[in-house]
């Protein structure tokens, strides 16, 4: 028996990914690029056991056990990284130094968040980012990780980006097979210490359109959706590139704050439309642009972004963020415990 044991930990994108050109291996109709989030505080931690005692892959999430079988998504996930292994096998024997004969086990596979998966803080981006990056160690393959984002992207596609620390891009690739489609390291954690990132959990419900959904609903039938893509998301992806290799925090946080309100704005264009975003989080939008007005010199304070539900994450430079976390504490009184706010004080450390 062999186990292994992984974390993972969450990204917020900056530019978002929203939309597939095949479903099936999951290749997005756009680049996008995110910030990986310190394990400290969020992050999946998956252990994954291989027997050949065993009787079939099992599948625990959260404490709960689910039907391996009917995950498509992670059965490609195992199958991609067997393939890998096998012939790595093979090599082996023909050489005649064999190895362990891992590919044929059955496994055992458990997996946990350290955060409530209900309050939709991107749970299917670390948790299949720690399962393929287990499976990948468990298997002791032999390829880069951008080879193994390309692997997890087939489990969900912003878990790609969970692959690496600090600053990331998934580049979407042209190629029809997804080969060219995997995230890259723009910049490391260590790059801009100085940015910090704020996660107002607004609400902990379990959200009503899933991304998987919604993003194909969108690709029918919104007309805005082509702009976005064809004309706006290129342009955008190398001003944030720019923008973060420079430390140029007021590029940064208008090409940040334009991108989730355009995502947003393609959602409310799609037919029937979907709405992410409640009262507070619009009301936490106004408040960061009012404070972002307060400015003396006309230099943006802080920058919001939304993901598909209605929890706001305010990056800003280190400085400012006492200030923000009084302000939403002020306006956003919570009747739950000041928990709820989770600052991030490290920056984007990964593992
Ligand atoms: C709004 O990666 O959850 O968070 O590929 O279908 O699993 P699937 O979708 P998913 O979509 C994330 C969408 C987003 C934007 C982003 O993270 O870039």
């Amino acid at each position: 028996m062999k186990t292994v044991t992984c974390t993972a930990p969450v990204n917020i994108a900056v530019i978002k990914y929203w939309g597939k050109r095949d479903t099936e291996l999951i290749l997005p109709t756009n680049s996008s690029l995110s910030v990986t989030l310190s394990q400290d505080i969020l992050h999946s931690k998956t252990t994954i056991s291989a027997a050949k005692e065993y009787d079939h892959d099992r599948l625990w999430l959260n404490g709960i056990e689910e039907d391996i079988t009917k995950n498509k998504r992670m059965h490609n996930c195992f199958r991609e990284t067997r393939a890998i292994r096998q012939a790595m096998e093979a090599k082996a024997e023909a050489e005649g130094k064999p190895i362990e004969p891992l590919s044929t086990y059955p496994v055992h596979v458990c997996s946990e968040n350290n955060f409530p998966t209900a309050a939709g803080l991107a749970s299917s981006a670390s948790g299949l980012a720690a399962l393929v990056y287990t499976l990948s160690q468990l298997f002791e393959l032999t390829i880069s990780t951008s080879e193994v984002s390309r692997i997890a992207r087939q489990g969900s596609g912003s878990a790609c980006r969970s692959l690496f620390g600090g600053f990331v891009a998934w580049e979407m690739g042209e190629k029809e097979d997804g080969s060219d489609s995997y995230a890259v390291q723009i910049a490391p954690e260590t790059h801009w210490p100085d940015l910090q990132a704020l996660i107002c959990v607004v609400s902990d419900a379990k959200k009503g359109t899933s991304s998987t959904a919604g993003m194909q609903s969108t690709i029918k039938t919104s007309l805005l959706m082509n702009e976005r893509i064809n004309n706006i998301v290129p342009a955008r992806m190398e001003g944030m590139k720019k923008a973060v290799l420079d430390k140029d925090f007021q590029s940064f946080a208008e090409l940040t704050m334009r991108d989730s309100n355009q995502f947003h704005a393609v959602c409310l264009d799609t037919y029937p439309p979907i709405f992410y975003l409640n009262d507070t989080s619009r009301a936490i939008i106004q408040l960061i642009h009012e404070y972002n007005a307060t400015s003396p010199d006309g230099k943006l304070k802080a920058a919001y972004t939304y993901d598909a539900g209605p929890n706001a994450v305010i990056y800003a430079p280190k400085e400012n963020m006492a200030e923000i976390i009084q302000l939403i504490g002020h306006y956003f009184p919570s009747n739950k415990e000041p928990a709820e706010f989770f600052a991030n004080p490290y920056n984007a450390i990964s593992g």
